[in-house]
């Protein structure tokens, strides 16, 4: 957020009672008609700001909506969110995500709409993106690494999610490969990975998160309900939207740094951690047949390895995993 506006708002808060216009205008080193159009600009964000004459101003109530300013305030991410867009409503945050890339917008740009009328999943499938009720999201990185390191980045975004519901609750998330995140075995989450690259060198990824945080089972289509569920389905509490899209901006810009600094164990470490059925025997499925193997792990090209029944172990780039 703009560093003024964040000051005023830590100034209004710390203050007990009204804070005049003369004393914010002293202290942000900025006019009084600068206050004031701070103020109407934090009306608009949803902010109740009581005005009364010769005391000054106080923060009546927060805002209840989230905007590009609100999902950045109270954000201590060093990179990640530097550049916050908010939409009421779009068609995929994936393609604002690879318009905003081709504008140039930096590393770290994030795109979080309320609802999206055209939401993209894996295999073209649709990704229904009903408004207020989940986190809509898509991260621009402009990392310096190879197009075949992408699906690092995916099976990365997918820990930050399994960590993010592990310390917000008492809901154990698992990853099922590659990327869905589910609770009680129904998907609460699933990541979209997009990227623009060249031989050695990715461009772009664009990462679509997609989160069911409050729907209610009415708002969960009915012939998807014994495979699909949402945050508040299976904690019975609401989620702050706000609050949990910060605390995953937080946890991916470590872990993301973490990656960086130190390779590839570290995200298969914690994505074993909550593999799906790593270690027990399932069934694996492909277009032309299926099958019975063990689970063993993830390979650092996004690859799953199993171990089929007579100890002969195999690398799967794609298939459907039953049990
Ligand atoms: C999946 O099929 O599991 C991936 C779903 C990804 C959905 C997210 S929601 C935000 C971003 N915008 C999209 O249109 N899709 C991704």
């Amino acid at each position: 957020m703009e560093s003024t506006r964040k000051q005023l708002i830590e100034l209004l808060e710390n203050k007990r009672g009204h804070i005049s216009g003369q004393e914010l205008s002293d202290q942000l080193d900025i006019s009084r008609t600068a206050v004031w159009k701070h103020m109407k600009e934090l009306k608009k964000d949803g902010y109740d700001i009581e005005a009364v004459q010769r005391k000054g101003y106080k923060i009546i109530s927060y805002p209840n909506k989230i905007s590009g300013n609100t999902l950045q305030w109270g954000l201590d991410t060093n990179w990640l969110g530097s550049q916050m867009h908010h939409f009421e409503q779009v068609e995929s945050t994936q393609a604002i995500g690879h318009e905003m890339a081709k504008q140039g917008k930096p590393h770290g740009t994030v795109i979080v709409a309320d609802e999206q009328v055209k939401g993209k999943g894996r295999m073209s499938r649709e990704w229904h993106s009903p408004k207020g009720k989940g986190i809509w999201m898509s991260i621009l990185l402009r990392p310096e690494l190879a197009p075949i390191q992408a699906p690092q980045l995916t099976l990365l975004a997918a820990t930050v999610l399994a960590e993010l519901i592990d310390e917000r609750s008492d809901l154990q998330p698992q990853i099922k490969w590659p990327n869905d995140i589910l609770v009680n075995h129904k998907k609460i989450s699933g990541i979209l990975t997009e990227m623009q690259a060249e031989q050695d060198q990715i461009q772009y990824v664009v990462i679509g998160i997609g989160i069911n945080v409050n729907q209610g089972l009415q708002d969960i289509p009915a012939d998807l309900h014994h495979k699909a569920s949402s945050l508040k389905i299976e904690s019975g509490q609401e989620w702050s939207i706000q609050e949990t899209v910060q605390q995953i901006l937080r946890i991916f810009e470590k872990r993301f740094d973490q990656y960086l600094s130190s390779g590839f164990s570290s995200v298969k470490e914690n994505w074993e951690h909550y593999g799906y059925r790593i270690g027990e025997e399932v069934t694996i499925s492909t277009m032309k047949h299926s099958w019975r193997a063990e689970l063993i792990g993830i390979e650092p090209d996004g690859a799953l390895r199993a171990k089929k029944a007579n100890g002969v172990e195999e690398k799967l780039y794609s298939a459907e995993i039953h049990w």
